[in-house]
């Protein structure tokens, strides 16, 4: 079977409900939580992805067993102090920038070297980002050219607090830290730039020491060394950077309606909501409610009318992480010129996101300026594409191929998009959703 993806049609008008798969973020930490517990630990809904699966094989290179059928999984955590492994290990964090940054924090305290690696993505990644702060706990690293993968993590019996100020709104390297506090005697100081906060909700909901002030735009969190954690039972809901793609096929098609049911809504990952209704995108929280501490709603969302272009405050960027790519192409929609900056980050990502979103316009006939931290986008309303389009050697990043299957359904032309395969990473039921739709 070819790993490539021929696009030749416009979605035709559709009105669905739908589910997306289980949230990566919440999958994975509950992955790490489980892992650390005392006792049995269920999760429903898990997502179950390549991302995931290399924190389930982690967690179970560790000594730690996990039962898996379908989307429920159980963990056998062995306590806080637990994990069980041999000498030389190495954990495989395939393409997962999350599990390969936040297992670090928990293995701060171990007693034998252990190797972690990734694929050609997670490779070109930044490591220091994290190692440099666990460093200061007392673990010590060797890392391939000073910054990346592969690296060998020493741990330390005798960690000490830290004061960590974290000022790229990164929640990969927050996370991180707060394992690595639980780990360590004392109170470790973390002022952080705001991103998403679902490390900070499970401490909460397990009541571990943690306490959290939210300043307007840092959070003060202070960490206490954690002797126990309990078995933590999670239904995992629906992941809003999965729905992000489907919320903008129905806002840039004709005459359609889509509902999405039981999508997390943490205020920290719902930029994307911001941005569109701004942008006149006609988007509807529905059936709000708390789960754990998390907030739930089934989203709806209408055909636009008309797209109005945006200058995106800065504020917005962190609640929008993951989620440029398919904004950009509500932007190539626009009326106007739109600026999204203070967006540097999206060249750290799986693969250069923000050098691939201005590509994917360009190769559209989109025009755009784009710099190191910043993109300007020249909106067409009108845009017809009337040729061959081919996406390929992105670093297989699964968030470009599903931008890619997007624009390819909602401004026509031929689409050739290489690497069918990268969904796996993040939501592999992405194209049967797809197909659900055009029946
Ligand atoms: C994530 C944090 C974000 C995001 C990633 C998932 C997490 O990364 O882009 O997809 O689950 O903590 P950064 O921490 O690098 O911003």
């Amino acid at each position: 079977m070819p790993n490539s993806l021929l696009i030749k049609k416009e979605i035709k008008e559709f009105d669905k409900v739908i589910s997306v798969s289980g949230d990566k973020s919440i999958s994975i930490r509950w992955v790490l939580f489980a892992s650390l517990a005392s006792g049995v630990s269920k999760a429903q809904n898990l997502l179950i992805s390549e991302d995931v699966m290399a924190a389930i094989n982690a967690v179970r290179k560790l000594g730690v067993k996990v039962i898996l059928k379908d989307k429920f999984c159980k963990i056998h955590g062995n306590g806080f102090n637990g994990f069980n492994y041999r000498k030389n290990l190495t954990i495989n964090a395939e393409n997962s920038g999350t599990l390969g940054r936040l297992i670090l924090g928990l293995l701060v305290n171990t007693d034998k070297p252990i190797s972690l690696k990734g694929d050609k993505s997670l490779s070109k990644r930044d490591f220091r980002r994290v190692s440099d702060p666990l460093s200061k706990f007392g673990a010590a690293f060797k890392l391939n050219n000073n910054k990346n993968l592969p690296l060998t993590i020493i741990g330390s019996k005798n960690l000490k607090p830290i004061k960590y100020l974290e000022k790229k709104g990164s929640a990969q390297c927050k996370s991180s830290i707060i394992f690595a506090g639980l780990r360590t005697n004392g109170t470790t100081i973390i002022k952080a730039k705001k991103s998403r906060n679902h490390t900070e909700l499970m401490c909460k909901y397990l009541r571990l020491p943690i306490t959290v002030k939210n300043n307007k735009n840092y959070d003060l969190i202070k960490v206490k060394k954690v002797k126990k954690i309990n078995p933590i039972n999670y239904k995992i809901p629906s992941d809003i950077s999965s729905s992000a793609f489907f919320i903008v096929l129905v806002a840039l098609s004709k005459n359609s309606k889509l509902l999405i049911k039981n999508v997390n809504i943490n205020p920290s990952r719902v930029g994307i909501i911001t941005i569109l209704k701004r942008m006149g995108v006609n988007v509807k929280f529905k059936n709000k409610k708390n789960y754990k501490g998390e907030i739930i709603a089934d989203i709806f969302v209408r055909s636009a009318k008309k797209i109005k272009a945006i200058n995106c405050p800065s504020k917005l960027n962190s609640g929008a992480i993951d989620e440029f790519l398919i904004i950009f192409l509500v932007a190539a929609k626009a009326h106007g010129t739109s600026y999204f900056k203070d967006i540097g980050e999206l060249n750290q990502k799986e693969s250069p996101r923000l050098k691939w979103g201005s590509k994917i316009l360009n190769k559209m006939g989109i025009k755009t300026i784009t710099t190191d931290s910043s993109i300007k986008i020249f909106g067409d309303p009108n845009l017809k594409i009337n040729k061959k389009i081919v996406i390929k050697d992105y670093l297989k990043d699964h968030r470009v191929f599903m931008t890619s299957v997007i624009a390819g359904l909602t401004f026509g032309g031929t689409w050739n998009i290489h690497n069918k395969d990268s969904i796996k990473t993040s939501f592999p039921t992405f194209l049967n959703i797809i197909n659900d739709l055009k029946k």
